[in-house]
């Protein structure tokens, strides 16, 4: 993710794009740029670091006159944060200026075709091929910047929202988009474009959003022409009339940023593992893990390492990587693991799991375990952070910034992370058969519209909360997979709506936890589709002849269970070991109506902050 802002018209472009890029920092805020075309020349600033540091930067660096501009706040996803890497990125012959948000998955073979015909990079990102790769269109066809665009974006296979001008051609601004969000403003001849509406609500509330695989060339003082990158017919621009306000745009119209980045998590599954699925290949790619594939594959164990829901992530993981790569895995809080002198050697793998990449115990484990010799590979969410730089190697989940304190699409992309790896790793170690590697690579690619599924029960899931909202105590009880997201779910529902809550394996239930149950105890079960269903469904007879309340989670279809329980959210079915993808959304939105019913403050709960720092 990553916000970008767009303005051709007859005001002052600076001011703004510079206050549009700091509406959209919630985006992404790794990074920023701008470009601005003064009348006569195109004028360039960029900088690592947030928004404010691009305006004290601009001060000392570039006029700011000029009606034409684009602007871009970064969220990396290829290249780490510094000024190099930062949009806009300008073409070989200085006449092209890009910003994007996405990701270009064929970016490498396609820069590995501009550097034979002669072109070179000064940044690691995919972004600066394709502006190179338009300039090189434009040239060979002889085409005109939109033309260019059009037959470039044929060729690239990826999510993208582009802005780019010609700075031989400054009385137009060419947009696209495909898997990222892209507004158009209509003002009185000027035209403002941005990842959404919140940089250019305050000139117009009429907007344009454009869909998938459509572009436009927006010409100043004219019209703005929209058409379908590919087969190039010409779209009616359907121009909508806001009503949204500020806070409500950045939030993507929900109420909380927590509820959004669950709405997010489709999206995000399918950024994170794009470019590495490829299952039609049969194949998944992993850069970071390639050149290590034998220090995975021969290790005597994998140490993961983790806090809160990271550390739930790498619980499931357990289960994957035992039951398919057949490699011992032990999974450590962070805050024991350091203290506690641990035996590692260098036939150990330890695995650091973070999506803010700068919890202190965590990167306390990384530096103890590489001091005695293991290979550290991290698993994080913020390209260039500290964990990131720390370990030896590592792969980026892509789900773009996590605003709300409470994770959520961090946990279900970390998973999805540990999957790919669990199954290249099998693949690799022969321990999986074709047919199950085919399978779920094949169910994983169907994940995001499953998770999508699994939403359309949130009024349900209203409705449940409602019921529960005044109790004060649940238990979360489930098997397998699953157990790790009962713990998630009770994380879910203490920290945002204070209520006590306990994660139990279903079966420890009559170790002691028993004795808890009467008739004012809710107890969550997640009783889908698995090889331990009969027994779960055992374990919920048990809670009911004690009078306990049932709420399960159940699989699309299921009877047994649904007559049992007192209340039940469905997911679609899919193979065990993605289950906790499915399982933990309706924990997720059980946890969020609640704490909304109770007047928590969702985004921010009391006492928690959003990366821990401090030991
Ligand atoms: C999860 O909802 C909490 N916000 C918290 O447990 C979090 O997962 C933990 O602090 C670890 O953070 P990290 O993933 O950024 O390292
Ligand atoms: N993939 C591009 C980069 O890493 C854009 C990332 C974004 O969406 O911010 O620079």
């Amino acid at each position: 993710m990553c916000g970008i802002v767009g303005y051709i018209g007859n005001r002052e472009a600076y001011p703004i794009i510079l206050n549009g890029l700091k509406r959209l920092e919630y985006r992404g805020y790794d990074s920023a740029g701008i470009a601005l075309y003064d009348g006569e020349k195109m004028h360039l600033s960029k900088t690592k670091g947030k928004v404010a540091d691009l305006e004290e930067r601009v001060k000392s660096e570039i006029p700011t006159k000029g009606s034409l501009g684009i602007g871009h706040t970064r969220w990396a996803t290829h290249g780490v944060p510094n000024d190099i890497n930062s949009h806009p990125h300008v073409s070989n012959s200085g006449e092209l200026v890009i910003i994007h948000n996405g990701i270009i998955e064929n970016y490498a073979t396609l820069k590995k075709e501009l550097i034979n015909r002669g072109y070179t990079f000064e940044s690691d990102t995919d972004t600066e091929v394709l502006v190179n790769l338009i300039e090189e269109i434009q040239k060979q066809e002889n085409v005109k910047l939109g033309k260019a665009v059009q037959i470039a974006l044929n060729q690239v296979v990826g999510a993208y929202a582009i802005a780019l001008f010609d700075v031989k051609k400054p009385d137009e601004i060419v947009v696209a988009k495909l898997g990222s969000p892209l507004a158009i403003g209509i003002g009185e001849d000027e035209f403002f474009i941005a990842s959404d509406a919140s940089p250019f609500i305050e000139f117009t509330n009429n907007a344009i959003y454009l869909e998938d695989e459509e572009m436009a060339i927006i010409r100043k003082g004219r019209d703005i022409k929209i058409r379908k990158i590919k087969g190039d017919t010409l779209v009616d621009p359907y121009i909508q009339e806001l009503k949204m306000n500020l806070e409500q745009i950045e939030k993507g119209g929900y109420d909380h940023f927590m509820l959004k980045e669950i709405y997010e998590q489709p999206a995000v599954i399918k950024d994170t593992y794009r470019g590495r699925l490829l299952a039609d290949k049969g194949i998944v790619r992993l850069g970071g893990l390639e050149n290590y594939i034998e220090k995975f594959t021969n290790a005597d164990r994998i140490i993961i390492v983790a806090c809160g829901t990271s550390w739930h992530a790498g619980l499931v993981a357990e289960y994957i990587f035992e039951e398919w790569a057949r490699i011992p895995v032990e999974v450590e809080y962070a805050s024991e693991f350091r203290y506690r002198n641990p035996i590692i050697t260098s036939k150990d793998v330890v695995i650091a799991i973070s999506q803010s990449g700068e919890t202190a115990d965590t990167l306390a484990a990384i530096k103890l375990a590489k001091q005695k010799g293991a290979f550290v590979y991290g698993i994080c969410n913020v390209v260039g952070s500290t964990i990131s730089r720390e370990t030896h190697s590592g792969t980026y989940t892509h789900a773009g910034p996590e605003i709300g304190v409470a994770s959520t699409k961090a946990f279900t992309t970390q998973i999805t992370v540990l999957t790919l790896i669990a199954l290249k790793l099998a693949k690799e170690k022969g321990t999986i058969s074709q047919s199950d590697f085919m399978l779920h690579l094949r169910e994983l690619e169907l994940i995001p519209s499953k998770v999508e599924e699994a939403l359309k029960s949130n009024d349900k899931i209203e409705e449940i909360a409602e019921v529960f909202k005044d109790v004060s105590n649940f238990l979360y009880l489930g098997r397998g997979y699953n157990f790790p997201v009962a713990l998630e779910g009770a994380l879910k529902l203490k920290e945002i709506s204070y209520i006590h809550a306990e994660g139990y394996p279903a079966a420890e239930m009559k170790h002691g936890p028993i004795a808890l149950i009467d008739e004012h105890m809710p107890v969550v079960v997640i009783a889908i589709n698995s090889n331990h269903y009969e027994k779960v469904v055992s374990n919920i007879q048990e809670i009911k002849s004690r009078k306990g309340i049932i709420i399960a989670v159940v699989t699309e279809g299921d009877k047994d269970v649904k007559e049992m329980a007192d209340y039940y959210m469905e997911v679609p079915n899919t193979p065990e070991a993605l289950t906790p993808l499915l399982t933990t959304i309706s924990l997720q939105l059980l946890s969020y109506h609640i704490a909304v019913m109770l007047n928590r403050n969702v985004d921010q709960p009391r006492n928690l902050a959003k990366s821990v720092t401090v030991e």
